[in-house]
């Protein structure tokens, strides 16, 4: 049945349905780990620390803030993060072995909520070709692994790399496993982008019925085939209480889910999705232009809630609407996620109302006779320019050339 749109088109005649009390859904950014895994990023210490700030300011749940075996620079700048950063959970990634974890241990050990998040491979692929194990020996990996590091903290994350090319009853039973020796949250990556929705909300519901209701159910998603925010909600309707993702989406290969968009797909579509996340959705574009600043790696313009065009309405039927009431074509206000209200781009699609709209917001008061006359100069010079800026409406009244 396709959900209702109560917020925008409220429908006097249908019952109130009541709505259930909001499952609380954890936000588990990995921007400063996955994130920092894209080609040709690399942040030092204090620009780690600077996005973490905002991560903190933003209220994410958890922050991944590294690899700390990965080198030197990476354990100092996790334990830098876990020092300085007061709020969200703080945890650094570790392979299945003593090393990895003792690295992460000493790298988390000053977070005022420290966790632990280790993980070894489970699709029939990885554990012939990359571990060249058996699966029992693969299990018993994950157990030895999560026993050590509950040894230094109580919270303590399991992921089963290549989890949706894996068995799902060996799944199973590795996370089981995991479980008993010690492991609070249970991830489920999607590691090579691979997975559909269905599959996702199928695979978490599945393992809902095979673990303990204390386990909180995590999904981590790649965006290889352009899946990742829609794995992730699917995966929240099976089951999943945790989500993890990066700011502006970016990742290994082509990224991982976009925070900011799974943030406002929960906000805006209440009415479809009874969960919350503790967001502070006005410091998203923040956290977007700080995070492309700092990586250099662009947002693309149509991007969704951070692009330069997200917001932006050129053609002159949807500016006339916006005008007459924004709801037209807005499912959200810019204000909400921290940007300056929608813009009317002026172009040669726009209409005459968005263009009489930019004169006044200039400051022209102009009567309908001039408005037609300068409109057609502007359509003239819009085919022939593409995007007419505020200056070139400046020109256009203010050199008179319309005026016979
Ligand atoms: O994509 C992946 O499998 C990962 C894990 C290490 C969590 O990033
Ligand atoms: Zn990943």
């Amino acid at each position: 049945m396709p959900p209702s749109f109560t917020l925008l088109h409220p429908d006097k005649e249908r019952p109130a349905m009541t709505q259930p009390e909001p499952s609380r859904i954890r936000i588990f950014d990995t921007t400063l780990r996955d994130g920092e895994q894209s080609p040709g990023v690399a942040l030092d210490h204090s620009q780690k620390l600077e996005i973490a700030h905002q991560l903190a300011r933003l209220g994410v749940d958890v922050i991944e803030a590294g690899f700390p075996i990965a080198s030197p620079g990476d354990l100092e700048g996790v334990s830098r993060i876990a020092r300085e950063v007061r709020g969200p959970i703080i945890t650094g990634l570790a392979r299945a072995n003593r090393a990895d974890i003792e690295a992460a241990a000493r790298a988390v050990e000053l977070a005022e909520k420290p966790r632990i998040h280790t993980f070894i491979a489970t699709s029939p692929i990885h554990m012939a070709k990359k571990l060249n194990l058996e699966p029992d020996a693969v299990i018993e990996r994950a157990i030895e692994a999560v026993q050590l590091a509950r040894s230094f903290v109580d919270d303590v994350e399991f992921s089963a790399e290549d989890a949706t090319r894996s068995d799902w009853a060996f799944l199973a039973r590795i996370f089981r496993a995991a479980v008993d020796a010690g492991a609070t949250t249970i991830n489920v990556p999607d590691t090579v982008g691979y997975t559909t929705p269905r599959e996702m909300r199928e695979l978490f519901a599945f393992l809902k019925g095979e673990l303990p209701a204390h386990v909180i159910l995590s999904a981590h998603c790649h965006d290889d085939l352009g899946l990742a925010v829609a794995n992730s909600i699917a995966a929240v309707e099976g089951g999943a209480r945790q989500i993890e993702c990066t700011i502006n989406g970016i990742g290994e290969r082509a990224g991982n889910a976009s925070l900011e968009e799974l943030v406002m797909a929960f906000h805006t579509r209440r009415d479809a999705y009874p969960f919350e996340s503790g967001v502070r959705t006005r410091e998203l574009y923040r956290a977007s232009r700080m995070v492309s600043r700092l990586s250099g790696m662009p947002v693309q313009p149509n991007k969704a809630i951070v692009g330069d065009n997200a917001f932006a309405h050129e053609s002159g039927i949807h500016q006339d609407g916006v005008i007459k009431a924004r709801e037209t074509y807005e499912i959200m206000n810019a204000e909400l996620v921290g940007r300056e209200a929608a813009v009317l781009v002026m172009g040669k699609h726009s209409g005459r109302a968005a263009f009489r709209k930019a004169l006044t917001d200039l400051g022209y008061e102009v009567d309908e006779d001039r408005v037609k006359s300068l409109f057609a100069r502007f359509k003239d010079l819009a085919d022939r320019k593409g995007q007419i800026h505020a200056d070139d409406l400046r020109a256009l009244v203010e050199s008179r050339s319309d005026v016979p």
